[in-house]
């Protein structure tokens, strides 16, 4: 069982895919508090759907980004939380938070990385020509979405794709992994050694994927 803050900044549908698991029970966690910096972010009603406490820390308010950090890092304290989970957290993160909670903070990114770190990044990978794009979850360090990586997932980029389409193929995976990887945190199953995160007793991958397809048979 872990304690969870979960800091979001828009539609918070990964928040939800987080509390349908822990519903489910095929997540063992506790959501103990939602953080915003967006006082419209639909995830709030989320929150409050599900009897969640949340927060809105207006930006205006502070003077510093690690001002807001710190404010932050006091809510995440007083809430008891283990395992910060940024979910479409539209900020970067300061060393404040990062001392805070060294190897606790994971982010969702919807790119397979190290491609396409930063914003609009489903549409840079469809003007970039990828085949394959996906989603990353990892955990956060001082760069920007450079961390080291927990758990991908990959889907294919289709000839009629726009960003909007894209986007929500890497959506649907980002529901599917974002829960197994705090799963894997609560579980005491995650081995960090340098930028190589090791599952314990994890199945493993196994065989290859193309796009377009192979239809002869290989040589
Ligand atoms: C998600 O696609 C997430 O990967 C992305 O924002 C979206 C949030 O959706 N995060 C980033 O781009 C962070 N760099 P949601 O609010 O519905 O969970």
């Amino acid at each position: 069982m872990v304690n969870l803050g979960v800091l979001v900044s828009g539609s918070g549908s990964n928040l939800q895919s987080i509390i349908d698991s822990i519903e489910a029970g095929t997540l063992e966690a506790s959501v103990k508090v939602v953080i915003t910096d967006n006082p419209e972010a639909y995830a709030l009603e989320r929150a409050k759907k599900h009897r969640i406490p949340s927060v809105v820390l207006h930006k205006k308010d502070y003077r510093t980004r690690e001002e807001f950090d710190s404010a932050v890092v006091r809510e995440l304290r007083e809430h008891r939380v283990e395992l910060v989970v940024l979910a479409g957290f539209m900020r970067i993160i300061s060393p404040v938070m990062l001392e805070a909670f060294p190897m606790r903070i994971m982010n969702i990114h919807p790119s397979l990385l190290p491609a396409f770190p930063g914003l609009d990044v489903q549409r840079k990978a469809l003007e970039h020509g990828v085949k394959f794009s996906g989603c990353t979850v990892h955990f956060v360090d001082g760069g920007l979405d450079s961390g080291p990586i927990i758990i991908q997932a990959v889907v294919p980029v289709l000839d009629a794709d726009t960003p909007e389409t894209l986007s929500k193929r890497i959506l649907a995976e980002e529901h599917r992994i974002y829960p197994h990887a705090i799963r894997l945190f609560s579980e005491g199953r995650l081995n960090i050694l340098g930028r190589r995160v090791f599952v314990e007793k994890g199945p493993e991958a196994s065989g290859t994927m193309e796009n377009p397809k192979i239809t002869v048979p290989r040589s």
